[in-house]
């Protein structure tokens, strides 16, 4: 029998789970969706059945949302991702924790990599639709019922977890990831996978870091893989001094690994760079050793102590769109402030993806107020050619999710297309999904399909065409 939930900040709101699994088809729509939009959005984000003791937002139980959409009309359903891990809740009637256990021999924390909680980003790979977490494999659902297939099915046979953010390379059709930590919990190691649209795993190779640290998301251009690593690093000691083991600790410096795509990871060189946290990148591409990418900069890592077990201030706390400049031969690094807003989950045109990008799209909060929860109210248009920024605003207390960008035909120019998001209102506790002109934002929703009940907030997600 499911048990009350404990009450927890990430518990209250739309930060909580909802407590059902729904299909529901033919939403009732303002205004009309545009023609020849015809394909699925996916949604992912936790939304825990239940809890065991202490909880944070990242280790909830992935729900999948999808939004079918076809000839005008959209249909919506819901699915819990059926993890071994959630099987096993159902079945006892309560919480697990996550799978982490002491290996008697070494010591050490291991992770059972295919008992995760796959609540970060759900994307197609040739055939495949995948639910990542990055303490974990990939998890396989069924594109169209969301019925979960399991682990073992994608990237089968990969060394340790992969990263909820792998790149797709539009010109070779591969999936290129990486995993941390994956010797062992607080291990440097790491890993670099390239897998191909059959879901096969072509390499996966191991690699030493500078130090272990929590890494987020990497960088990919035509020739060259980026590893940033920022000192969000991980100490087991931390345990018994400010009862966490991550923490932002700048004395050790922040390091970029380069790579050659093509190259062993034993030519990976360790640039030093300019101290500071990301958990986003927006895009990247080089020309020749030029290597630009976008990334959202936070001074240090929100939601995340210092190694003195004090926490960032909120100034601090807030992460804007930057273009980094890297020179991965004299080891150069440049940065510039693109937009001084506080900004999360930037996406562009996926077409272009690891090439020179001129439009990016992020959700924004230009005002953002103390003891807001972190929410942005805004998705916002940069134009990096015209220098344009174009934003509309769901409304302060409202939140938008990560816009999703949908091109308007196979052959449209970047950027020409239309961005799906999900809405929260906070009056109505209700979501609804919000399709915009990509060209047009400030312009507001040209159609708004309405559900009856709140799409609890998630992390990532993406667009899988109808073939
Ligand atoms: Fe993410």
């Amino acid at each position: 029998m499911a048990a009350p939930l404990p009450n927890h900040p990430q518990l209250r709101g739309n930060y909580g789970p909802i407590n059902f699994e729904a299909s529901y088809d033919d939403l009732v729509i303002d205004g009309s969706v545009p023609e020849g939009i015809s394909g699925s959005l996916y949604r992912i984000g936790p939304n825990p059945k239940f809890v065991e003791g202490t909880y944070h937002w990242f280790f909830g139980a992935g729900m999948v949302h999808a939004f079918h959409i076809d000839n005008g009309r959209v249909d919506y359903r819901n699915r819990w991702v059926r993890t071994p891990k959630l099987e096993q809740e159902i079945a006892l009637g309560h919480g697990l924790n996550l799978d982490i256990n002491i290996n008697k021999d070494t010591g050490q924390l291991e992770s059972n990599r295919r008992n995760g909680v796959a609540n970060t980003h759900i994307l197609t790979h040739g055939d495949h639709l995948i639910a990542l977490e990055e303490g974990s494999h990939p998890f396989s659902m069924d594109p169209q019922s969301l019925t979960s297939k399991g682990y073992g099915h994608y990237g089968d046979g990969i060394n340790g977890a992969m990263t909820a953010h792998p790149k797709i390379d539009p010109e070779t059709g591969e999936l290129h990831g990486f995993g941390y930590m994956t010797d062992h919990f607080g291990s440097k190691t790491m890993t670099y996978h390239v897998i191909d649209r059959s879901g096969r795993t072509l390499r996966s190779d191991v690699f030493e870091a500078p130090y272990a640290a929590m890494i987020h998301d990497f960088v990919m251009t035509r020739d060259y893989v980026l590893f940033p690593i920022f000192p969000l690093t991980c100490d087991m000691s931390r345990i018994a001094t400010i009862g966490f083991p991550f923490a932002f600790d700048r004395s050790v410096g922040a390091y970029i690994g380069v790579l050659k795509r093509d190259a062993p990871v034993s030519q990976i060189r360790w640039l030093a760079a300019p101290v500071c946290f990301v958990f986003h990148y927006l895009n990247a591409w080089n020309d020749g050793p030029k290597v630009t990418f976008d990334a959202i900069d936070f001074p240090v890592a929100p939601n995340f102590p210092s190694a003195d077990g004090s926490n960032p201030a909120h100034a601090d706390a807030q992460g804007k769109l930057t273009r980094w400049t890297v020179d991965v031969n004299s080891g150069r690094i440049d940065r510039d402030r693109t937009l001084d807003v506080a900004s999360e989950f930037p996406r562009i045109d996926d077409r272009f993806a690891a090439a020179r990008h001129r439009h990016g799209f992020i959700a924004s909060a230009s005002q953002r107020a103390k003891g807001d929860g972190g929410l942005f109210n805004e998705i916002t248009h940069v134009d990096y050619d015209s220098g344009k920024v174009q934003t509309w605003d769901a409304g302060v207390g409202n939140g938008v999710s990560e816009p999703v960008f949908v091109e308007k035909g196979p052959n449209s120019p970047e950027g020409d297309g239309w961005l799906l998001a999900t809405i929260y209102t906070a009056k109505t506790a209700i979501s609804s999904l919000v399709i915009l002109d990509a060209q047009a934002v400030s312009d507001g929703p040209v159609a708004t399909a309405r559900l009856d009940h709140r799409v609890p907030y998630g992390f990532h997600g993406s667009w899988r065409p109808n073939r």
